[in-house]
Order: structure tokens, then sequence, then C-alpha cells
């Protein structure tokens, strides 16, 4: 049933006709379509996505079980792994299988990874898969700032297309290496197309016309923006400004049907209501200009009101989901790649769809787009009489009416069923572990085991994503902060019998052992991916699927009650998304020097799970190591 988008578990049909995965025509190889230079060359000289020996990731995976599994449980695993990996049995033929899929594609995983964790997933994107992202409050609260701010923001957007446009990104290096820039040719004018089975993605900036407009909703109606001069030069943000005053003004009435809620759907729903609304030769054209546009820009309406303290998590919550039917969820087209969101009282941010780019380039895009609106306006405005902006007409059929009463009914349910908690933890950020001489991430997720141990007296399967952008065509892969080490340390933390250094030391393995996962995942040797292209190799070649997959440890492994994600910016922002199982949470986070921003998301309707109880665990876990450390004098590391 489950499987999304790249923090949680994938499972592949057990029988599925191999024909629905193979290479699609839906998603483009880039570098085919790609015209020339630095950008081709920079990709061409990245290496290709490693497929591990088979022998190290049954062994790694043994070891990633122990945490997790029952000793019995796991006596019985190891024998189905052994008989896996024996010589002249199943894992070798699917090992070879998988080779020699590495040999002749560009990236043996990328386009399974995008069918199977997003294009195939049918559970609603909002809240299960497209990420929010949450702004600091900006400095206006009234109409004519949330319009003079967002005409900056499309001018920052424009000012860095251009640097994709001309191929004039800086690579970005992760530990030295050159990282794969893929992902930031495919998240503007780009869109998710809904499908009756699966989806697909369609992106317009590789047409011999690409887009030269946007859309802008405001009021749930949507316009046409076009923003660039007929000389080729983009509006400056006074013409963008006055173009917004132009689409407020024509869009006050908010009574009008909300179009955009139909893409909150659970997929297959929509994907029917879709195939109706496009019926219609007026809807079909809106609907296309919104999927060539190259982003949407949302100008939301009032939020509810909230205390300071409560500011960020309902900020988050706009961001995620628009916050029901009544509020702005309508004000939305989530199947857009890249959404800017707007509000009146200086709260702005983005959602993403995810299954072109992880958060990464997003936020990398935003970090300049947030520097850019800080700058003073340089450029004059040309004094042209501009077109107005184009509205974009739907014809709502009694159908089309029904899809959507019964998508503000599904969207408002599951708004009522996310819990989201946004802290800023104000004692410390990487500042302290690495005066301690720890790796920042390592030690949250070590934090983070120990607050989950404290409220479970267990550990759990736990996701955290590692960029495999080191390889061309690079998504992620899991790391598995639940390990051996990590479960040995918090099981001693607030043990009494036991003495600080022991814990120190305890500390000290878990964080190594944290670090050396990630290290052996972003050099394209973790498990998961590994692990699951053996078994596309069975269902591609019609061999009936090996019993290590069929195994409920297997299950166990990809039931992520903690899916995480640390998405570092230069702005003070964060990141945030829904958990991915029902009893799970979703924990995102963004370590700055001297502090860190978290959004910890659960579901009300599991009774187990409570994102502010997992929020305060965390604050508290964070500061006891911090105390334990500083209490206790160590030998020199
Ligand atoms: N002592 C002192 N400093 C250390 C240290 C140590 N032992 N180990 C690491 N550091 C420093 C690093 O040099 C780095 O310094 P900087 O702040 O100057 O850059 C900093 O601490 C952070 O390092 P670390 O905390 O170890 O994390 P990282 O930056 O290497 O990131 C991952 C780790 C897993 C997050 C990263 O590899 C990754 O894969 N990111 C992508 C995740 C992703 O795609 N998320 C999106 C999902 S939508």
């Amino acid at each position: 049933m489950w499987g999304i988008c790249s923090r949680t578990m994938v499972k592949v049909g057990m029988a599925k006709p191999c024909g629905l995965l193979k290479p699609c025509h839906l998603v483009k190889p880039v570098s085919a379509t790609r015209v020339s230079g630095r950008y081709l060359t920079h990709q061409k000289g990245l290496p290709g996505l490693p497929v591990p020996p088979l022998q190290q990731t049954c062994e790694r995976y043994i070891a990633a079980l122990e945490p997790i599994v029952e000793v019995d449980e796991l006596k019985q695993t190891k024998e189905l792994v052994d008989e896996f990996q024996r010589t002249g049995g199943v894992g070798e033929r699917l090992q070879r299988g998988l080779e020699k899929r590495a040999r002749n594609t560009e990236n043996w995983l990328s386009q399974w990874w995008v069918q199977l964790a997003y294009l195939e997933y049918r559970l609603p994107v909002v809240v299960h898969s497209s990420p929010g992202l949450v702004l600091p409050r900006m400095n206006f609260s009234d109409k004519k700032g949330q319009m003079r701010f967002a005409a900056k923001l499309i001018a920052g957007v424009l000012d860095f297309k251009t640097m994709i446009d001309n191929e004039s990104l800086p690579v970005e290096y992760l530990g030295g290496k050159p990282l794969c820039m893929n992902q930031y040719y495919e998240v503007l004018s780009s869109c998710r197309i809904p499908g009756l089975k699966r989806d697909s993605i369609v992106n317009h900036a590789k047409s011999s016309r690409p887009p030269k407009h946007i859309t802008v909703v405001h009021n749930f109606q949507f316009f046409v923006l076009d923003v660039y001069n007929s000389d080729g030069t983009p509006l400056t943000a006074d013409q963008l400004y006055i173009q917004l005053e132009r689409i407020c003004s024509a869009s006050l009435q908010s009574q009008v049907e909300p179009v955009g809620i139909l893409t909150t759907q659970h997929r297959d729903s929509w994907g029917k209501a879709y195939v109706n609304l496009i019926k219609d030769k007026t809807n079909k054209e809106s609907v296309s200009a919104i999927q060539r546009s190259i982003f949407l820009l949302c100008l939301d309406g009032a939020m509810p009101r909230v205390s300071n303290d409560m500011y960020r998590s309902c900020a988050a919550v706009q961001m995620l989901h628009g916050g029901g039917s009544q509020w702005n969820s309508g004000n939305r087209w989530f199947d857009k790649t890249l959404q800017f969101i707007v509000g009146e009282d200086g709260t702005c941010g983005a959602n993403y769809e995810h299954a072109p780019a992880e958060g990464p380039p997003i936020v990398a895009l935003i970090d300049h787009v947030v520097e850019y609106t800080r700058k003073p306006e340089m450029t004059r405005s040309p004094m042209v009489p501009l077109p107005m902006p184009k509205k974009l007409h739907f014809n709502i059929t009694p159908e089309l009416k029904k899809d959507i009463e019964e998508a503000k009914s599904s969207m408002n349910t599951l708004a009522q069923d996310l819990d989201m908690r946004v802290i800023v933890f104000g004692h410390f950020g990487k500042n302290v572990p690495k005066s301690h001489k720890m790796s920042p991430d390592a030690f949250i997720q070590i934090a983070l085991q120990l607050a989950y141990y404290r409220m479970y007296q267990r550990c759990c399967a736990t996701y955290e994503s590692a960029s495999l952008r080191m390889f061309r065509l690079g998504r992620t892969d899991t790391i598995r902060s639940a390990s051996s080490a990590s479960a040995a340390f918090v099981k001693a933390f607030d043990d009494p019998s036991k003495q600080n250094t022991e814990k120190v030391d305890l500390m000290v393995k878990a964080v190594t052992a944290h670090r050396a996962y990630t290290n052996m995942a972003i050099s394209g040797q973790a498990i998961d991916r590994h692990l699951l292209g053996l078994k596309m190799i069975a269902v591609e070649e019609n061999l009936s699927i090996p019993d290590v997959f069929t195994d409920a440890a297997y299950a166990k492994a990809l039931h992520y009650q903690l899916s995480t994600s640390q998405v570092p910016s230069k702005t003070d922002c964060v990141m945030c998304f829904g958990p991915v199982v029902s009893n799970g949470y979703g924990v995102c986070y963004n370590p700055m020097n001297d502090h860190i921003n978290f959004a910890v998301s659960s579901f009300n309707t599991c009774t187990e799970t409570n994102a502010t109880h997992l929020a305060q665990a965390m604050e508290e876990a964070l500061l006891d190591m911090r105390t334990l450390l500083d209490q206790t004098p160590r030998a020199k590391l």
C-alpha cells in the first residue's frame, strides 16, 4: 500500500507486469534533450551509480535489522538471507541482472525510483508526499505588502531561472565531490499529471517554445501572468506589482468553485475527475496553462489567528496543505512542481511536488529568492503598457461539482488528522556537536533515537534521506539511523547503574556509527535501494519474489515510524512533511550554527503518537546529551 517519496518504504507490487516499469515516455531523460554546454560536460563527468556487492548488502541488512526485530525473527531472516545469497542462488542471478542494467542505463535506479516512489504512489500528494517550506515571517501585514513582496519574489525566481537557462549555476559539492545538477533543470515549468493508475510528469522547459508565464491564484481563481517583456527581459518588480494588483482587483469575490482542491485528492480519484474536467475545451485550456507555467504563485487569504508560540506550526500547516477547504487548500494546484505561497500577514513559504526533485535544490532556489527580495530594486521599469493578465475559466458540470465537494471533504479530514509542531531549539546548533568533534547531523539523529526510546521503550525503523547526487541523475538512499550502536546508547542513557564515562563512550560509538552509515550511503553503498533493485529485477524477469522480500522482518524494516530528513539552508527556514505510516512521525530539521529548526508531524487518529510530545522529548534529549558531554571529562578523541 505505502510507497512514497524518498523518505518512505517502497513496496513493489508482487506480480506487477514489468511493462509498467519500463523507462517511460513521460519523464524524458534530460541529457537527451539538453542542447549543449557546461551542464552536459559536467553531467558526463559524473560517475554512474554503483551496484554494491551482494554479500556486503546482505550482511549490512542483517545488522540493520538487529535493533528493530526480535531475536527469533532475526534468526529466521538470517536463514532466508543465507539461502538468497548462496553461490548459484537467486540472489546472484538478480545481482547479475542489476549489474547489466547498470551498464546499460545512465542510472539503474532513477527511472524505477520516480515511478515507484512517486508516480505510482496513489495517496494524495498533499501531506503524504509534497513537502512544505516555512520562511521567516516577512515584514508586511496587509494586501499591499503581500503584493509588493510577491512581486519581488517572482523577480527573484526569474533571476534564478536566468542562471538555470544560461547553465551558469555553480556546481555544488558534498564531501569535496561534485554533485549532479539535474534536479535544478526539473523544477521550473514542470507539472505532475494525474492518471488513472499512475501519474506522469511533463517538463515544458525543454520544449521548443518554453513558457513565458507564471500562474497566479487568488481567491481560488487562476490567472496567467506573462513575466517577460516582448524583448525577452523579465518584468521588473514594479511591473509585476501592477499586474498583481490587477489580478487581485479582478478576483475580489471568493464565492467561486475552488477547482484547485481537486489536486488534493487521492490520485485515482483525481485521475478520474481529471478526465471529466478536461473533456470541456475551456477547462482543458485552463489546466494546460497552469501545467505549462513556470511556477505557481498562491496569494493566500487570511488564516486563523494564533499565538506567537503556535505561529510557525500554523504557517507549516498553511504551506503543507493550506488549512482545509474553508481556508487555503483550494488556493493551490498541488500537481505543480513549485508553488510559492504568500499570505497577507507576512507568512510565506512554498510547497513542492516531490517527483522531480529533493529538498536541497528547492531550498537553494529559495535562499536565492529570499536574498533577492532583501535587495533594493535597481532596475527601472520600461514605460510600456502591459496586457491584462488572463483569467483562466472553468465550466463546472454537476459531476465536477460533486468531485469538488468530495475533494473538500477528504481534504478537511486530512487537515484535521495532521498534527504539526514546529519548534526552534534555541540552546545550540551545529556549534556544540562540532566542538565535541562530532557530526552535527549524527548527533541530532542519535538524540532523536533517544527521544523515541524514552517515549516508547523500543527502537523503530528510522529513515533519513541521504543524497546520491554524487552520481549522475542520483536521488536518495536511506540512512538507517537505528543501529545496534544507537540502541546500546539509548538503553544505557537513563540507566542509573551506568557510569557517565560509559554513556559518553556509547554516545561516541553511536554518533560515529551514524556518520559511517552516512558515508556509506552517499557513496552508493547503502542497502535499501540495492535491495529494491534486486527485487525489481525479479519483477521484470517475471521470477517469483524471493522470500527475503516477503518476510515479516523486511516489512518491519520498511515501516518507518520515524521518517526524517535534514534540509539545511542559509535562510532561517524549515521544511515540513507528514508521517509516512499511520503510527509514525515525520521529522525535518534545519541545523543552523547556533539553533536548530524542527518540524515534527504525526496523525491525530493515531492515539500512540503526538508531535508536540516528540518535539519536547527531542529538546530534552539534545540538552541531556550536551549536559552529559559537558559533565564528563573524556580521554582525547
Ligand atoms: N567534527 C567537527 N565537525 C564536523 C564533524 C566532526 N566529527 N563531522 C562533521 N562536521 C562538520 C562538517 O564539516 C560540516 O561543516 P559545515 O557546517 O562547515 O559545512 C557540518 O559539521 C555538518 O556536517 P554533518 O552534520 O556531518 O552533516 P552533512 O552536512 O555531511 O550532511 C546529510 C549529512 C546526510 C544530511 C547529507 O550527506 C545529505 O545526504 N543531505 C541530503 C539530504 C536530502 O536529500 N534531504 C532532502 C530530502 S527531501
